[in-house]
């Protein structure tokens, strides 16, 4: 029997119901569990044309962010953000896909300040709470009950139990389509002390979220791939490798 790790038990992958709304765990294949495009070369029945938004719903699991704020009377927000990306790496920059509906869009803009956290598996529940209400007029991380730590650099505080946070200062807002783009240069990082905690995903859609793992024995690391692609490159006629008719400019490559 293929040999399990540790957290692939029956309860690895239950899906738990919180507030209504989906929690889950998924398995995260490495890139040996899908590498055998070479089979289907040349076949049309493959790949269907669909709408954007179907083609989209495949792209789980997308990382989730939660983005802390405090407004000028010192209460501290939060929102749930999917749409994130690093940057810039010197200078260290991330970038977040905010609503111009958002709370934490205007606290952003009037402080020139936020926080970056990565939510833990733990903080599934909190996730999909901060993400359900604006935080106009109310204190929400009181109300979902979030610890906050200070930060040094900003006045907006870190998430205490989340895997890492983020200071930053706002450097541009992009409108490149409809939804603004804030771009923050971190001034200073922090990770939780205990190093085993796991980052939450947003694992399927309409925001279910969960743990991501990898199986090892599915894992095919870079340098690996690299030898397999010059064993395959060795072993077969160029003629095979580049399918008949094709060019030498192909079978380089
Ligand atoms: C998992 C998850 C991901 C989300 N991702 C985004 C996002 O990328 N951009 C966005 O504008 N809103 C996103 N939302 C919705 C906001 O978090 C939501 O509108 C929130 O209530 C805004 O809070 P605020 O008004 O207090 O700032 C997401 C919600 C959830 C639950």
């Amino acid at each position: 029997m293929e040999a399990q790790p540790r957290w692939a038990g029956p309860g690895a992958y239950g899906i738990v119901t919180a507030r209504g709304r989906r929690l889950g765990i998924v398995r995260c294949h490495g890139v040996g569990a899908s590498e055998d495009g070479a089979s289907a070369q040349g076949r049309t029945d493959v790949q269907r044309k669909t709408t954007i938004a179907t083609a989209l719903r495949r792209r789980f699991p997308e990382q989730v962010v939660l983005v802390v704020t405090r407004d000028a009377g010192g209460r501290a927000n939060v929102m749930p953000v999917a749409w994130t990306s690093i940057v810039s790496g010197d200078p260290p920059m991330l970038l977040l896909g905010i609503d111009e509906a958002a709370y934490t869009y205007e606290l952003i803009r009037s402080t020139g300040a936020f926080v970056v956290a990565y939510p833990s598996e733990q903080m599934g529940a909190a996730v999909l709470q901060a993400g359900a209400v604006h935080g106009r007029g109310r204190d929400k991380l009181a109300e979902i009950g979030l610890a906050t730590t200070p930060a040094r650099r900003v006045a907006a505080p870190l998430l205490a139990d989340a895997v890492a946070n983020f200071e930053c200062e706002l450097v541009d807002i992009l409108r490149p389509g409809d939804c603004p783009l804030v771009v923050g240069r971190v001034l200073a990082a922090h990770v939780n002390t205990d190093s085993t905690v796991q980052r939450l995903c947003v694992v399927g859609a309409g925001h279910v979220l969960g743990g991501v793992r990898v199986l090892e024995d599915t894992v095919i690391r870079p340098e690996a791939a690299r030898q397999r692609a010059a064993g395959l490159r060795r072993a077969r006629p160029a003629g095979m490798l580049a399918g008949k008719g094709r060019t030498s400019r192909h079978e380089a490559h």
